[in-house]
């Protein structure tokens, strides 16, 4: 059984990329870096979701409580408590920006994917290396890093999920056409394992 459905409508943000792509997943669901559990309410009553997060807080774990057949998995992206090829999809949504080792975190989500699973994201990226832009991100990064868990804005997001080794990648680069937009360039997608 595939574990999404692919729509062709254009994604303009975060909120209608969770609204358009989370109830379309099937199966079991790992939410890594799930925060406060924001992902939950848009996924189909009938998936098993996994929240994991290195230090969740009260509302995360009452997200976990009221989803009947949820967990919470205390640990990190790096080190993911779970069978190889147990699990139907990967959620990242503005994480690959804060876990320590992204590339290890990629490499443990192709881990624990069964063939044919998908990784959905939705992630900030640097901006184009010279650009003012991205001056400005390696200027915010050690305060970013300090005050927004652990997000460092100058990540090449893209290449790391182009070589992590999926057997497939799909990815867009979102074009905000405002300041916010150019400060932190958005892509977003699917890889298939
Ligand atoms: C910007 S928040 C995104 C939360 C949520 N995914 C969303 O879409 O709203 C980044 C999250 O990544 C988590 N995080 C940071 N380091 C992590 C790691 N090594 N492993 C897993 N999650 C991590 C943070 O605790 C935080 O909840």
């Amino acid at each position: 059984m595939p574990c999404m459905q692919r729509s062709s409508t254009p994604v303009t943000g975060q909120q209608q990329w969770r609204r358009q792509v989370l109830p379309t997943l099937r199966g079991t669901i790992l939410d890594i870096g799930a925060g406060s559990g924001v992902s939950a309410a848009l996924l189909h009553p009938g998936v098993a979701w996994l929240a994991l997060e290195p230090s969740p807080g009260r509302r995360l774990a009452a997200a976990v409580r009221s989803r009947p057949g949820s967990q919470l998995l205390t640990a990190p992206a790096e080190r993911i408590p779970l069978e190889d090829a147990s699990i139907d999809a990967v959620i990242c949504s503005t994480v690959l920006c804060s876990v320590a080792d992204p590339a290890l975190t990629l490499t443990e989500t192709i881990r624990v994917l069964r063939p044919g699973g998908v990784l959905v994201f939705y992630e900030h990226v640097a901006a184009a290396p010279g650009s003012t832009a991205h001056r400005i991100q390696r200027l915010a990064s050690p305060l970013t890093r300090l005050l927004d868990h652990g997000c460092d804005p100058c990540r090449d997001t893209a290449d790391m999920i182009n070589r992590a080794g999926f057997s497939s990648v799909h990815l867009e680069t979102l074009r905000i056409n405002n300041v916010l937009g150019r400060l932190a360039p958005v892509i977003h997608g699917y890889a298939e394992r």
